[in-house]
């Protein structure tokens, strides 16, 4: 199987190194694509060094920070372009582990998607303030209901897409701008009838950097999963898969 892993980045220059040395290390035949939005610390100059020592390590720098909905289309796009059979998405923080992205790969030719769950018997958040839990609980408890997903971390950001299911749920399609993107994509899994497996993972904050989110990626959650839910209950049939 032929896997890239997809990364997005703003701002990581006190984590990716870190970071692309332990996937080349754990996993050192998967491929790996960082999507960076220009950033202005010096994140796209540590990658490109990277890429010059090793050719399973790519860079798509993008002209403007317009979300993580975009720079994962993007990624995703390049990579069906190039025919890998698996995509990962994994943040370049540090929180997710490279021990669960190999627990992950390890099941994922079994299953259509396959999520790192932090809300599964078994998943751990670590580090985080409880305001960001319960915004994370919240979030994945209001998400399930308004859009009657099964899936228990609905907003998780580490995930492996078969190249075939990317396509199915018409992922390229979706159009979330902010964290909601993951919430979007597991309704278009849900339904286009994809099997999923949840794994548990142990999520750690980062030590380093600043997390990304704000109140306008909240906004735009909190607001599409309401237009959703309710759009989904008036019409009675699928929100995004025909
Ligand atoms: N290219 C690009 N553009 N990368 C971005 C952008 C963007 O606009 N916004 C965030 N990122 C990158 C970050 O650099 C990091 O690698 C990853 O996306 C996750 O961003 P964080 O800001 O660290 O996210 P978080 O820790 O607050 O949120 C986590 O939980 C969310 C809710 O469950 C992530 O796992 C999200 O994916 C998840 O949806
Ligand atoms: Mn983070």
């Amino acid at each position: 199987m032929t896997t890239i892993i997809i990364i997005p980045t703003f701002n990581e220059a006190e984590n990716i190194a870190k970071l692309l040395r332990d996937i080349v290390v754990a996993a050192p035949d998967v491929h790996v694509l960082v999507v960076d939005d220009s950033s202005t610390d010096g994140t796209p100059d540590i990658i490109h060094r990277f890429t010059l020592e090793n050719r399973h390590i790519h860079l798509l720098v993008r002209p403007n920070k317009t979300g993580l909905g975009d720079a994962y289309r993007a990624g995703f796009a390049w990579a069906i372009e190039r025919a890998y059979e698996a995509v990962v998405q994994m943040d370049a923080d540090g929180s997710h582990r490279v021990a669960d992205l190999v627990t992950l790969l390890d099941v994922a030719n079994s299953f259509d998607v396959v999520i790192g769950s932090r809300w599964v018997k078994g998943g751990k958040i670590m580090n985080w303030p409880a305001k960001r839990y319960l915004l994370s609980k919240l979030g994945n408890i209001y998400g399930r209901l308004m859009l009657r997903i099964a899936i228990k971390d609905a907003t998780a950001g580490f995930r492996v897409y078969s190249r075939q299911a990317l396509e199915n749920a018409q992922i390229l399609n979706s159009t979330s701008q902010g964290y909601v993107f993951q919430l979007e994509n597991s309704v278009r899994v849900s339904e286009a009838k994809l099997s999923v497996q949840e794994i548990p993972i142990t999520f750690v904050e980062r030590e380093f950097g600043e997390s990304k989110m704000n109140a306008s990626i909240v906004k735009e959650a909190m607001l599409k999963v309401t237009f959703w839910g309710l759009r989904g209950r008036i019409l009675g049939h699928n929100l995004f898969i025909k």
